[in-house]
């Protein structure tokens, strides 16, 4: 069984074969957020690109509990000047195999400068397939791209997906998404965390079940989908 907690925006936890993975963790500041940094105690935390809403607290949750950082090498190499030496830095296509599964950093269009204007590289989204045997997709932010086509290929049983609009995708082409990743299940994120992020998620859910085999689980922020 795996546990994914959306924790509001685009922070997610895994939890599976006794591994606890946090996703992009933005607790401080973050509006929507269900708990706080210091009530999460990850064995792995991943970093989807160097936006603020996504570095986040990982390095004061990584230095509280010594998780192991992923993320891209650019961000790896920043981490560790600010002290943080603890992480394995990948890039978009390649994989490796951690104790909790198979990681693979996806494609993702969309922007990486750190917080302090560093470059954060190229940002990515995430290809997991657990040490249990399911496969994850987890986009993070990024616009629609028609290689999701390969992705959906893998045969995902969930796929985690904004639907926010502004930065991300919006609804359409987050429906579009679905139609080439064709997942089992499908999370929305990265959206209701702003104004500027409003969405109607039951709206959306009722459109892509009409026109898709998948099942939408819209979750509130603290809430979990095991499968
Ligand atoms: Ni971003
Ligand atoms: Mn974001």
């Amino acid at each position: 069984m795996t546990k994914l907690t959306w924790y509001g925006h685009a922070t997610l936890g895994l939890q599976f074969d006794g591994h606890q993975l946090l996703i992009d963790p933005f607790f401080t500041g973050n509006p929507a957020a269900s708990t706080t940094a210091e009530q999460v105690s990850p064995d792995f935390i991943l970093v989807s690109h160097g936006h603020g809403d996504h570095v986040g607290d990982a390095i004061a949750i990584a230095r509280r509990t010594g998780a192991l950082v992923i993320s891209n090498h650019e961000i790896v190499t920043w981490l560790g000047k600010q002290g943080l030496e603890n992480a394995h830095g990948q890039h978009l296509g390649g994989g490796h195999r951690h104790p909790f599964g198979y990681l693979k950093l996806t494609l993702a269009l969309h922007g990486s400068m750190l917080p302090d204007g560093s470059c954060g590289g190229n940002p990515c989204g995430f290809l997991l397939t657990t040490s249990d045997g399911k496969k994850i997709y987890m986009a993070q932010d990024t616009g629609l791209f028609g290689d999701m086509r390969l992705i959906g290929e893998e045969g995902l049983d969930v796929a985690v997906i904004p639907i926010g609009d502004n930065y991300t995708m919006g609804p359409d082409d987050a429906l579009r998404a679905v139609k080439m990743l064709q997942p089992k299940s499908v999370i929305p994120i990265h959206y209701n965390t702003f104004d500027l992020l409003n969405q109607d998620a039951q709206a959306w859910k009722q459109r892509v079940e009409a026109e898709t085999d998948t099942r939408v689980v819209v979750l509130k922020p603290g809430g979990n989908f095991e499968f």
